[in-house]
C-alpha cells in the first residue's frame, strides 16, 4: 500500500534547522527591498533509508517550491522544475544508497525571465522557498499517476461516473493484475464496487446507473470518493480522490450551476501573507476559503494570478466556494520557450485540479496580456484536451481582444478610468458588447474592479471608506443588473504586498476588502450583506461616529450595510425612533440595497451642531417587523478590552494558526484610531511570524504562529493601556 509521509522537518537551511513549508526570507510588514530574496538557496534534508523501502518507488513529491528548483540527491542531480506554482517529484528509486543520504533542493529566488510569470513587471511578490508541503512517497513499483474524474449528464435522474487512471511503470514491467473501484458517498458508505483488468497503463471505464446521488452545490457540497486500487504481481498500490457531481456553465444569459441561474458575486485573492510570503500550511490555507465563504460571503475565488494551494482548493470543494483558476503570469508574454512553458503550466494546473468540484473556469490567458493568436490557441486547445467538462476564460483589460476562450472575462475597470468613459459620467461598467466589440451576446463575467482605481487603507479616514463601500456597491448593482453578465469579481479579498511599481510606496498594494491579516475595511460588507440574512445577520454603518471626523461635521450622509429590512435610530436615552429604508432606488438590483441615511430622514437636527453635545446611537435591523440585531455607538469610546482571538483552539502539530488582536470601546466597537504597540510573549511549542512588539492598526493587530510539538501554546499580549490578556491554544 501507498505511504505518503510527512516530510516537513528537518530540513538544514542556511545552518539552521527549519520546518516547511518555508519562507526563505521573512520580510518586513513594508518599505523592504523586494530584491533580498531574488537570489539562490539551498535546503538539504538527510535520508535514511530503511529495509521496507526494499524494491518500492522512493519519491520525494514537492507541492511547489518557488523557483527554478533544482534537486540533486548525493550531489547527482535528480530532477528540475522551473515552474513555482505547480508540484513536481523527485524520483528517489536506484539512487538511494544505504545509510545516510544528502537530498540537497537548490532554488533560485530571482525573477529569471526565461519563466512564466516573469520578464515583465509583476503586481505582486514570488517569495522564494520550499513553500508548501513536501512529502516522501513510498509505493509498489507500479502505481497510479493520477485519476481524472467526470461526471457526463449530471442532471439526468441516474448518474455516472467517468474515470480515466493513469499508472507509472518507470521500470517497465509487463502490465498485469486487477484495478478496483469503490465508490464511496459523503459517510464513507461503498456505493458500488467495479474490477478490472490490467492490461495497459491507461484505464478508462463508467460507472453507471447510480442513484440518489446528492449534487454538490455551493449551499450544500455534497462530496464523493473514488478509491483506486491497483494489485499487480509487485504489490499494491492505492490513491482516493474527492468529486462532486455538478454542472457548471457560462452562456450567453449568465451562469448556470446545475442548471440554475446563479450570479457571481466574487474577490479576487493572492496567496501571500504579511512576513511569511506564501509560506503558511494547511490550516491557514482553509482559514482563507472559510474567510472568504463565511466573512466575505462571496460564493467565487479567483485564484489570481496563478494556481493556490491544494489545501485551499480543497476547503474549497468542502465548502461550497466556486473557484476560477489560472495559469501563472502578469501582462507579460515571453518567448517561444516561455509560452511552452506557459502551456506546461495549463497542464499541470488541470492535471492537479480537475477533480475539483469547486474549480468552474480555467484562465488560459496571461492575466491582462495583449493578444497572441497562437500562444492562446494553444492555451485553450490544451485545455480542452485535458478536460472537455470545463470552460476556459481569459482574463483581459483592454477592449475588444481576440475572443479565443469559452467566456469572455474582462477586468473593467471603468469607475475610475474616466477617460475611457467619453464624458459618459460616472459608470460602474461597460456593456459587454462594448467590452467584447461583438455584435452579438457571448458567455461574459467582469473578472477584475475597483482596486487601483480607488485604493483604500483599513485607516482611511470616513469619507474615503465610504467612497470605496459606494464603488463597490455600483459595480455590484450593475452586475445584479444584468441579466447576460455572469457576474463580477472584485480586486480584491485581502491587501497584499508588492513590488516597488505599484501600490502606496511602502510595497503594499491596499486594494483589498480587508487588511493583509484579512481584518475587514467597511467594503468587506459590501460583499457579506448581500447574502441571506439566514446564514447571518449584517448591520454595519460606514461610520466611525464622530462629530469632527468628515469635512464640516457630522456623519450623513451615512451608508449602511446590512441585509435586514429595515433599521431605527435611536439618540441617546430618547424614546423617539426614526425608521429608514433601504435605497431601491439607486441600488434596485441588489439582494440587499444599502441603506443609505441623510438629513432628510430626521426632523430638526437631531445631531445638534459643532459645539453641542454629540449623541450615542443606537442602530437596530428589522427583519420581518421583529428585532435582528442591535448595534451602539458611543460619544465617548474609551480604550475597554482588548481581544485576542486565535483562529482555532486545539490543533496539530505543524498548523499555521492566525490570531488577531483588537482594542474595544465600552460597546464592542473597534478603536480604529488607537495606535498602541502591543508585545505578543508566546510560550511553549511554537514560533510567531514576524516581530512580536507590532502596532495596532486601525484598531487591531494580527499575527500567525505555528505549533511546533505536542503541548500548551500560551500567547499573552502586553500593552500600556490594557490589562495583559491570555489565550491558550492545545497541541494534540
Ligand atoms: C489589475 C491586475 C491586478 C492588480 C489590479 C489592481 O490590472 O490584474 O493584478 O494589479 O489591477 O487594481
Amino acid at each position: 500500500m501507498r505511504k505518503l509521509l510527512n516530510f516537513n522537518k528537518n530540513w538544514i537551511f542556511e545552518n539552521s534547522e527549519v520546518c516547511l513549508p518555508h519562507n526563505a526570507i521573512e520580510l518586513p510588514f513594508n518599505y523592504f527591498d523586494e530584491k533580498t530574496y531574488q537570489r539562490e538557496f539551498i535546503y538539504e534534508k538527510i535520508i535514511i533509508p530503511n529495509s521496507t523501502w526494499d524494491n518500492k518507488e522512493i519519491s520525494v513529491v514537492f507541492e511547489a517550491v518557488m523557483a527554478n528548483t533544482q534537486v540533486f540527491l548525493n550531489n547527482k542531480k535528480i530532477v528540475s522544475h522551473t515552474d513555482g506554482y505547480s508540484p513536481f517529484i523527485a524520483r528517489l528509486t536506484d539512487e538511494l544508497k544505504k545509510g545516510e543520504n544528502i537530498l540537497k533542493v537548490k532554488i533560485d529566488g530571482s525573477e529569471n525571465p526565461s519563466i512564466p510569470p516573469f520578464g515583465g513587471r509583476i503586481d505582486y511578490l514570488t517569495y522564494a522557498g520550499i513553500y508548501r508541503d513536501v512529502h516522501l512517497r513510498i509505493t509498489s513499483p507500479i502505481l497510479i499517476q493520477n485519476i481524472k474524474i467526470e461526471t457526463p449528464n449530471v442532471l439526468n435522474e441516474k448518474k455516472s461516473v467517468k474515470v480515466n487512471v493513469n499508472l507509472f511503470n518507470p521500470k517497465k514491467i509487463t502490465l498485469s493484475g486487477l484495478l478496483i473501484a469503490k465508490l464511496k458517498d459523503t459517510e464513507g458508505k461503498i456505493l458500488s464496487t467495479s474490477k478490472f483488468k490490467i492490461t495497459r497503463d491507461e484505464i478508462c471505464f463508467e460507472i453507471d446507473k447510480l442513484e440518489n446521488i446528492k449534487l454538490w452545490d455551493i449551499d450544500n457540497p455534497v462530496l464523493y470518493t473514488l478509491d483506486i486500487r491497483v494489485e499487480t504481481p509487485y504489490g499494491i498500490d492505492n490513491l482516493s480522490e474527492r468529486f462532486g457531481f455538478r454542472s457548471a456553465e457560462f452562456t450567453k444569459e449568465g451562469f448556470f450551476l446545475n442548471g440554475n441561474p446563479l450570479k457571481i458575486r466574487g474577490l479576487n485573492r493572492h496567496q501571500s501573507f504579511p512576513y511569511v510570503g506564501y509560506a503558511l500550511g494547511k490550516s491557514a490555507q482553509y482559514k482563507d476559503a472559510e474567510i472568504l465563504k463565511y466573512d466575505l460571503r462571496v460564493n467565487l475565488v479567483r485564484t489570481s494570478h496563478y494556481p493556490q494551494s491544494k489545501h485551499f482548493l480543497n476547503r474549497c470543494d468542502e465548502i461550497g466556494l466556486l473557484v476560477f483558476e489560472e495559469i501563472a503570469g502578469w501582462q507579460h508574454i515571453g518567448d517561444k520557450e516561455w509560452q511552452n512553458k506557459s502551456i506546461e503550466n495549463v497542464q499541470n494546473m488541470i492535471e492537479r485540479d480537475w477533480n475539483h468540484p469547486s474549480i468552474i473556469l480555467w484562465g488560459v490567458r496571461i492575466n491582462e496580456s495583449p493578444d497572441n493568436h497562437e500562444f492562446y490557441l494553444r492555451t485553450n486547445q490544451m485545455a480542452h484536451r485535458l478536460d472537455g467538462t470545463r470552460q476556459t476564460g481569459g482574463v483581459r483589460k483592454f477592449i475588444e481582444g481576440e475572443f479565443i476562450e469559452d467566456v469572455f472575462t474582462m477586468n473593467d475597470f471603468i469607475l475610475g478610468e474616466e477617460e475611457l468613459n467619453g464624458n459618459r459620467g460616472r459608470i460602474p461598467l461597460r456593456s459587454q458588447r462594448e467590452c467584447t466589440g461583438l455584435s452579438y451576446d457571448v458567455p461574459y463575467m467582469v473578472t477584475e474592479f475597483n482596486g487601483h482605481m480607488f485604493p483604500t487603507k483599513s485607516i482611511d479616514n470616513e469619507l474615503r471608506q465610504n467612497e470605496h463601500v459606494l464603488r463597490h456597491l455600483q459595480v455590484l448593482n450593475a452586475a445584479y443588473g444584468d441579466s447576460k453578465n455572469a457576474g463580477a469579481i472584485g480586486w480584491c479579498a485581502f491587501d497584499y504586498n508588492t513590488h516597488k511599481d505599484f501600490g502606496s510606496g511602502d510595497r503594499i498594494c491596499y486594494h483589498g476588502v480587508m487588511d493583509m491579516f484579512r481584518e475587514p475595511k467597511f467594503a468587506s460588507y459590501v460583499y457579506s450583506s448581500q447574502d441571506h440574512a439566514k446564514n447571518g445577520i449584517v448591520l454595519e454603518p460606514v461610520t466611525v461616529w464622530a462629530r469632527g471626523e468628515r469635512n464640516i461635521q457630522g456623519v450623513l450622509p451615512l451608508i449602511i450595510l446590512t441585509n435586514c429590512d429595515y433599521v431605527e435610530f435611536q439618540f441617546n436615552d430618547s424614546e423617539e425612533r426614526f425608521s429608514i429604508y433601504p435605497d431601491f432606488k439607486n441600488f434596485s438590483n441588489l439582494p440587499h440595497p444599502p441603506i443609505i441615511v441623510d438629513t432628510e430622514h430626521f426632523p430638526g437636527n437631531v445631531f445638534g451642531t459643532w459645539g453641542t453635545d454629540w449623541p450615542n446611537v443606537t442602530i437596530s435591523g428589522f427583519i420581518n417587523r421583529k428585532l435582528a440585531i442591535s448595534r451602539r455607538f458611543i460619544a465617548d469610546p474609551v480604550p475597554t478590552n482588548l481581544e485576542i482571538i486565535p483562529d482555532l483552539e486545539e490543533v496539530s502539530i505543524g498548523a499555521d494558526v492566525r490570531v488577531i488582536i483588537r482594542a474595544l470601546d465600552q460597546v464592542g466597537n473597534k478603536m480604529r484610531y488607537l495606535n498602541e504597540t502591543i508585545t505578543v510573549n508566546l510560550s511553549g511549542p511554537s514560533i510567531i511570524f514576524g516581530p512580536n512588539s507590532i502596532p495596532l492598526r486601525a484598531g487591531s493587530a494580527g499575527f500567525w504562529i505555528r505549533s511546533l510539538g505536542i503541548g500548551k501554546i500560551k500567547i499573552s499580549i502586553i500593552s500600556n493601556l490594557f490589562a495583559q490578556k491570555e489565550v491558550s491554544i492545545i497541541v494534540k
